[in-house]
């Protein structure tokens, strides 16, 4: 186990390959010596729940997992957040980062992180080339870029294929997304 980092903010949406949240990235992050919390959009719940991820991710970070706002009386679950990682990030979560929406926990929490000062926020848009076509993604993803968020994007790290087109199985850039943690971090 590596040193101790501070906590991060795991954060998953209804996107392919959210299945491997814990292999591809919780379990990674927590062998760096990172706490862990994770948050998941109410789609991303709803799958995870369903194969019994939501339990396993509970048993290896030791927290809840999150996918609805607290009572107002409820003391909050999660520890405050060092560093926010969302991954996969779906076309939909993107434009509701980009702009300002905050109607389920994950675009509380990471909408007002992208606001708070010395917080990082890395975010990995899981997309095909449809959604990067549309007339609002180019300003979405400018958005976020001018607000500092750090994106794991491009042909380098994720190719963007027609609808239904990708080929099956395809991992998600697990690795790309950590050496981002680690870059946003330093
Ligand atoms: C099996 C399945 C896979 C999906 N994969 C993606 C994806 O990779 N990227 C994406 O942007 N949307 C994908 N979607 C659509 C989103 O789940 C949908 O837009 C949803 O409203 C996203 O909600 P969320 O951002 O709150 O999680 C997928 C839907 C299904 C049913």
């Amino acid at each position: 186990m590596e040193k101790r980092r501070g906590v991060l903010g795991v954060v998953g949406t209804g996107a392919g390959g959210v299945e491997a949240l814990r292999t591809g990235l919780v379990e990674p992050a927590l062998a760096r010596g990172w706490q862990v919390a994770v948050t998941l959009t109410p789609t991303a719940g709803r799958w995870l729940r369903a194969i019994g991820e939501v339990d396993r991710l509970e048993k290896a970070t030791g927290l809840p997992v999150r996918d609805e706002p607290r009572l107002p009386g409820e003391a909050r679950p999660h520890p405050p957040v060092d560093c926010y990682v969302v991954a996969p990030a779906s076309a939909n979560t993107v434009a509701k980062l980009a702009a300002g929406i905050a109607d389920n926990q994950v675009l509380t929490q990471v909408g007002e992180a992208i606001g708070t000062l010395d917080l990082p926020v890395v975010v990995f848009p899981r997309v095909n080339a449809a959604h990067a076509r549309h007339p609002a993604w180019k300003r979405n993803i400018a958005a976020l870029r001018e607000a500092d968020v750090r994106l794991v994007y491009g042909p380098d790290v994720w190719s963007l294929y027609e609808p239904r087109e990708a080929p099956s199985g395809r991992e998600l850039p697990w690795q790309a997304v950590l050496d981002a943690i680690d870059d946003a971090v330093k």
